[in-house]
Formats: structure tokens, C-alpha cells, sequence
């Protein structure tokens, strides 16, 4: 009796075994993209997308892609410092590889990413209903190896990129059931330029040009069968999806701003949209003190002109638009703040808010402070945002000065400007506005923006040139 029952367990325990064997086996969704998005069969190596799960549960994608060189000419960072690409719109216009996932509701993820590791992540509620767009990978950026660009591109034997992308949860959707994957390059005939779009699953007769975003080219995907569950609603799809759409983020600032130094502290922007404004809470652990650093005259509560002048321990957050219109936020662990309005740099009118800064009192290693940032001072159309965190340890014992080495600048978006090595790229990274303010409300110039820019006259005014870029770009990639 015992003895059968011990059989029998060992038996299931063997045959368990053996189950998950084989699921490890299979732990992976392979698709090869080999025909164009018409479905004309393509003329090089097809791109390959592996789907599977890492060891932390994290849908993970390994591409395999020819390279056809017709990457974003004008990638702006500056990356010999070991910083990791950004998240930038448009790079379909280009050359990129594309993967979408979708759900009966019409809710999609779609990834892009570039052979020089540039990336968008967008995420749509109905056909091409931008939701939110360009998010960030800070911390988990997509891993390119790209070898290609100095090793000539020889007709014969096509080079190779490969990439490993790691999808934050939350950018899925719920219940994904539909999958397709995209491939986009350039190819010069004749000194003409001629963009190719390639689908894993091209779409019918009835579409006539370039559509990747048709749900009806899509085909299921069972992504239980790799052992991963889209069951729950990311918390960000449900915040984005909501009327108010009051998203709440936390931005952890892990790199040093150019990538060079260790980073220690632990620096956590926690923005949370409300009505009206935008709270920010920054939240400061230090591995080593900063204290008896502060000059008096920054060590009291109320905003004070000096703060940005002379870099002690702060945090900082910059909201920029494409008119070189920024508001820049600076607080320290007293309270002292200075928010600004700049233009091109240039410091326009420094805020004073009703209330003082709410901190939390701190030790030697450790701050906390909050702060509501209205709408009114976000300079209109935001598209880039930068965190910064200035941590200034102690004086040098010996000599008693200042020592710029021992100082740590992290950045939640690292890289140096060009021909700048050591200098903080302030702007930062391309974002989605509705990350931290209503799009509506900040697709106007506020009042406080107007009376600024009325006091400063037209002839500083610099012309604007975006909403022709912008045009124009959006009309090109029919298929992105
Ligand atoms: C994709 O996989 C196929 C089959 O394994 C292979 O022949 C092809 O070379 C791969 N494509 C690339 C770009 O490596
Ligand atoms: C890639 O394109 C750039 C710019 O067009 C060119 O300078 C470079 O030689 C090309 N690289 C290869 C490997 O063909
Ligand atoms: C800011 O956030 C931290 C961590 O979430 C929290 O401990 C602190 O109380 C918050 N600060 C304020 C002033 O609310
Ligand atoms: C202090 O400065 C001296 C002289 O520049 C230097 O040798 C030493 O390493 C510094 N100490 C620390 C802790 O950085
Ligand atoms: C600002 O953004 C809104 C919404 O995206 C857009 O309609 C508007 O044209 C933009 N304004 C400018 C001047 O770019």
C-alpha cells in the first residue's frame, strides 16, 4: 500500500520532470520575416525574431537582421562614453525591426528598434489611437551588437545585427492573442531613395500600400505556451486608458550622466500626475555624506537665485519643447528651490510657489522632498524631459577643497553633448508629454508662457521650425 503510493508519486514526480523538460525545450517563439508587406517573397536573409521568457519572467526578443546601413544619420547622442542609446520617434523612417502585440480590444504594443540601438516603444488603444508613445527603457535599454558599420558591407555575404530586447511588463497589453513583426530599410537604385517593408504576415489584396498596423494581417500568438501570462492589466494601460489619465511613474536614476562612473546612491523621481499640476517627489539615498557641504545661504527653505550657479547635493527635472522652451526644477535637501523659465538656456523668469517644499527631515545620507509643479509653468508641447541628481560628497580632507572627481552626477538619461565630454546634457530624452501633464492642456501656451514670451518681444522669438519637420515626417513611413 505504501509502497504503491510512493511508486505512484515518483512516477508523477518523474513525469512532472519530464513535462517541464520539455516546455524548456520549447520555451521559445521562432518567426522569419520573408516576404514583403504585399507579400512578394523578399531578396536577402530574412530577419528572425525569437520570443521567449528570461530567468526573471521577462519577455525577452533575440533578432537576427541583415544590415542595410540606412540607419538615423542624425543620432544626436554622443556615445563613445558607454551610454545606452534612447528612445526616439520617427527612426522607422529609417531602418528598423518592428514587433506588435495585440489584443481583441484593439489594445497594441509596438516595438522598434534600430541597428545602432536607438528604440521607440508605443503603446495604441485602436487602430493607430496613439496612447502613449516614445516610453523609455532607462536601466534595461535593448543590448545591440552591431558590427557591420566598419566591416563593409559586401553584396555576397550580407553582415549581420543581432539584438536582445527585454519588454517591460507593463508595456504589454492585457490578454495578448495577436502578433505580427516588421522590417524596415532603404535600399539606393539608381541614386534613388526606395524604402522596403517587409511583415512577417503581409496584408491582403484589398490594402494598397504599406500598413503594419492592419489588424487583420495579425495572426494569433499563445504566449502561455512559452509559459507567460498577460492575464492582469498593467497598471500603466489602465492610468493611460482612464479619462484623466493621472499616470504615476518612478524613474530610477541608475547611470552616472556619462556612463563613466559607478553609481551607488539611489536616487527615485516618483512623478504622479494630478489635477492641475504635476507632484514630484524626489527621493535621495546616499552612500556617503554630503552635509556640512552646503553653503548657509542654500540651506534654507524658499526658492533662492544661486541654486543652479554652484552645484551642491539637488535634484533636478527638466521639461523641454522643440522651440527650446524649457522649465527647469531644482530643489534641495532644505528646501531651497529655484524653478525656472528658460529660453534657448537662458534663464527667464524664476517662480515663486505659495507653499514651501515639503521635506522630509534627513540625516546625513538620506532626503525626501516634494513638490507640485503646475501645468501653467510647462512651456507648451513638451518632447523631452532630463532627471538630474547632483550629489557632492564631502570636501577632500586634506586639502579642503572641492574635488570634482569625487563628485556624483547621475542622470536618468545619460550621454554628453557633442564636442562637450564633460558637459550634463540638460534636455535630455525625447518623452510623451502625457507622462506628466494633459496633452490637451499643454498643446496651448499657458498664460504664464504667453505674458513671458509678450514681455520679451518678437525679435528674440526664434522662428519655428517644428511643425514643418514634424509634418513632414509624419506623412513619409506609410508603413511604420
Ligand atoms: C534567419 O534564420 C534562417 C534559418 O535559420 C537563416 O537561414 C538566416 O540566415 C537567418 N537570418 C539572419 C539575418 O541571420
Ligand atoms: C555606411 O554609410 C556611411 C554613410 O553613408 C558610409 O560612410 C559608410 O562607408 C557605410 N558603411 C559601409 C560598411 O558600407
Ligand atoms: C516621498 O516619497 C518617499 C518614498 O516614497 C516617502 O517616504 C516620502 O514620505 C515622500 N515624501 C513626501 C514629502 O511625501
Ligand atoms: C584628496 O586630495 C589629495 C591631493 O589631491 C589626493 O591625493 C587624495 O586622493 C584625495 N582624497 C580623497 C579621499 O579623494
Ligand atoms: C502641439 O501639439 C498638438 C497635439 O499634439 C498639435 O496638434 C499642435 O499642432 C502642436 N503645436 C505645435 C505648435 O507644434
Amino acid at each position: 500500500m505504501y509502497l504503491s503510493v510512493f511508486i505512484i508519486a515518483l512516477i508523477s514526480t518523474l513525469c512532472q520532470k519530464n513535462l517541464v523538460k520539455a516546455q524548456d525545450d520549447n520555451q521559445h517563439l521562432t518567426y522569419s520575416i520573408k516576404t514583403e508587406w504585399n507579400g512578394e517573397p523578399i531578396k536577402h536573409q530574412p530577419t528572425n525574431i525569437t520570443i521567449s521568457v528570461n530567468s526573471e519572467g521577462s519577455l525577452t526578443l533575440d533578432i537576427e537582421a541583415t544590415f542595410f546601413n540606412t540607419t538615423n544619420p542624425n543620432a544626436e547622442l554622443v556615445n563613445e562614453a558607454h551610454c545606452p542609446q534612447r528612445p526616439t520617434d520617427h527612426i522607422y523612417i529609417y531602418e528598423v525591426v518592428e514587433a506588435f502585440f495585440l489584443n481583441d480590444a484593439g489594445d497594441y504594443y509596438q516595438l522598434e528598434l534600430a541597428p545602432n540601438g536607438q528604440y521607440s516603444n508605443h503603446l495604441f488603444s485602436g487602430y493607430r489611437d496613439r496612447l502613449l508613445f516614445t516610453l523609455p527603457m532607462f536601466g534595461m535599454e535593448p543590448v545591440v551588437e552591431n558590427n557591420c558599420e566598419n566591416s563593409g558591407i559586401d553584396k555576397e555575404e550580407e553582415c549581420v545585427w543581432t539584438a536582445r530586447v527585454t519588454i517591460p511588463r507593463e508595456f504589454l497589453p492585457k490578454d495578448v492573442t495577436k502578433f505580427n513583426a516588421a522590417a524596415i530599410h532603404n535600399e539606393f537604385v539608381e541614386g534613388e531613395r526606395i524604402t522596403r517593408y517587409e511583415a512577417l504576415y503581409p496584408t491582403g489584396e484589398d490594402v494598397i500600400e504599406a500598413d503594419f498596423h492592419y489588424f487583420e494581417a495579425f495572426q494569433e500568438i499563445d504566449l502561455t505556451s512559452i509559459a507567460f501570462s498577460t492575464k492582469t492589466e498593467p497598471e500603466l494601460w489602465t492610468q493611460a486608458k482612464s479619462e484623466d489619465q493621472f499616470i504615476t511613474r518612478d524613474f530610477k536614476l541608475t547611470r552616472s550622466f556619462d556612463c563613466l562612473k559607478e553609481k551607488s546612491e539611489d536616487s527615485i523621481f516618483h512623478t504622479e500626475r494630478g489635477e492641475g499640476h504635476l507632484k514630484l517627489n524626489v527621493s535621495i539615498i546616499n552612500k556617503s555624506p554630503f552635509k556640512a557641504n552646503i553653503p548657509e545661504a542654500l540651506q534654507a527653505s524658499g526658492t533662492n537665485e544661486e541654486l543652479f550657479n554652484d552645484l551642491y547635493e539637488s535634484a533636478w527635472v527638466t521639461f523641454s519643447n522643440a522651440r527650446g522652451q524649457s522649465l527647469r526644477v531644482g530643489l534641495n535637501p532644505y528646501g531651497t528651490y529655484q524653478i525656472s523659465l528658460l529660453s534657448n538656456g537662458e534663464i527667464r523668469k524664476n517662480i515663486v510657489l505659495d507653499e514651501p517644499l515639503d521635506c522630509k527631515p534627513f540625516e546625513q545620507l538620506s532626503w525626501a522632498c516634494q513638490v507640485e509643479i503646475s501645468n501653467d509653468l510647462f512651456p507648451m508641447n513638451v518632447t523631452q524631459f532630463q532627471m538630474v541628481h547632483y550629489h557632492t560628497p564631502l570636501f577632500n580632507e586634506t586639502t579642503n577643497e572641492r574635488d570634482p572627481e569625487n563628485e556624483i552626477i547621475a542622470t536618468i538619461c545619460p550621454g554628453t553633448l557633442e564636442g562637450a565630454e564633460r558637459e550634463i546634457d540638460w534636455v535630455g530624452c525625447e518623452t510623451e508629454n502625457r507622462l506628466f501633464v494633459d496633452d490637451k492642456t499643454n498643446a496651448v501656451v499657458s498664460q504664464v508662457w504667453a505674458e513671458l514670451l509678450t514681455e520679451t518681444t518678437t525679435v528674440t522669438d526664434i522662428p519655428d521650425t517644428t511643425e514643418s519637420t514634424e509634418t513632414s515626417q509624419s506623412s513619409d513611413g506609410a508603413g511604420n
